[in-house]
């Protein structure tokens, strides 16, 4: 059996260079080798509300702005359903029954509900809508029998936690749903990429993010923001690449074609390293060097979210029908699921 291949994110902003290196390569890639049965993308309003319920504002003008940026990368709606959340009820219906098989003890212990917590300095006080999102995910991969999420790392605990569930509904009642596993990037240092500052993550709440819509000028600025090694102070001092993010992007971005083209006094990145770790390469040299690839990856995709936002019917019309054929597949696939739970009271058969 071929692949059922689903994953989303949430429309809390544009998309950025973290979700293009941890993520949406991936799916264009699985898109384009066409080796699935069916892909879907979705974009995840529900689960954005539950810790934006008191700016839903925010949602709505983001959510096109994410289509846009899949079409952009190359996300092709030929190929790939995109649909909306909001609009497939059959989702909350799952979330709905879900919900009984899952303790809040280990909703507590999920790591990524843990870590935003955290983040947020709640505890106790949190919505329980947020507390049940990592539900509503296994809601959003199970529905579609997915058997494959392509997705960064930071989702690793939400498969885990829609595995368990589905083994758990299959024990209660029968063998209906299927596991799922995740994509990653090969590269490990895409899986996990840090924002300019050298923070852990990229993420628009850290206000350190590379969009993909960002102009050039955005981008140089930004690169010529980025964290490097404090201590690298004249162009003679030995230089630490560990932690320096502008090695960290090039751990990712840089290849031997781009040395020839734009930095042709080395080979490869293990002899800049190594000159860089020595002395006597500046900061400036190297964040020029990784400007110079960045633009070259991005401005491919800026171009084409320009062409399209001139015409945001068009968006709007991908949306509708991919939500459209993501429901016929909804509506047929909660037929078994609601015959397991024995809620089909009034079906023939
Ligand atoms: N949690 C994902 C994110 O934060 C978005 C998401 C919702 C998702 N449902 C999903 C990802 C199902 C993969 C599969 O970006």
């Amino acid at each position: 059996m071929k692949d059922i291949i689903l994953t989303g994110d949430r429309p809390t902003g544009k998309l950025h260079l973290g979700h293009f290196v941890g993520s949406l390569k991936n799916r264009v890639k699985l898109q384009n080798e066409g080796n699935y049965d069916k892909m879907y993308i979705m974009i995840a309003d529900c689960q954005a509300l539950t810790d934006n319920f008191d700016n839903p504002m925010k949602i709505r003008e983001n959510l096109r702005e994410v289509a846009l940026d899949y079409l952009a990368v190359g996300i092709d709606p030929e190929k790939t359903i995109i649909f909306v959340q909001s609009m497939i009820p059959e989702l909350a219906e799952y979330t709905f029954y879900f919900m009984n098989l899952v303790s809040v003890a280990r909703l507590m212990r999920n790591p990524t509900v843990k870590n935003e917590l955290k983040l947020k300095n709640m505890d106790e006080s949190i919505p329980s809508g947020f507390l049940n999102y990592p539900i509503s995910q296994a809601a959003d991969i199970t529905l579609f029998n997915t058997t494959l999420v392509p997705a960064g790392i930071d989702q690793e605990p939400m498969i885990e936690q829609t595995n368990e569930i589905v083994r758990k509904f299959n024990s209660l009642y029968g063998e209906t749903l299927n596991e799922c596993k995740i994509l990653l990037p090969d590269n490990s240092v895409a899986r996990r990429l840090p924002g300019i500052d050298g923070n852990n993550k990229m993420s628009k709440s850290l206000g350190n993010c590379i969009y993909l819509s960002d102009s050039e000028e955005e981008l140089r600025k930004k690169v010529m923001m980025m964290y490097t090694d404090p201590n690298h102070v004249k162009i003679e001092d030995p230089g630490n690449i560990d932690g320096n993010t502008v090695f960290t992007y090039l751990d990712v971005f840089a290849n031997d074609d781009y040395f020839k083209k734009y930095l042709p006094e080395y080979q490869n990145l293990d002899e800049l390293k190594n000159h860089y770790k020595k002395g006597g390469v500046g900061d400036v040299k190297i964040k020029k060097f990784l400007f110079n690839i960045l633009n070259e990856e991005l401005t491919p995709i800026r171009i084409k979210r320009e062409e399209l936002s001139k015409n945001m019917d068009y968006i709007d019309e991908v949306l509708i029908e991919g939500t459209n054929k993501a429901r016929m597949v909804a509506k047929e696939n909660i037929v078994k699921f609601k015959k397991a739970l024995g809620i089909n009271y009034f079906d023939k058969d």
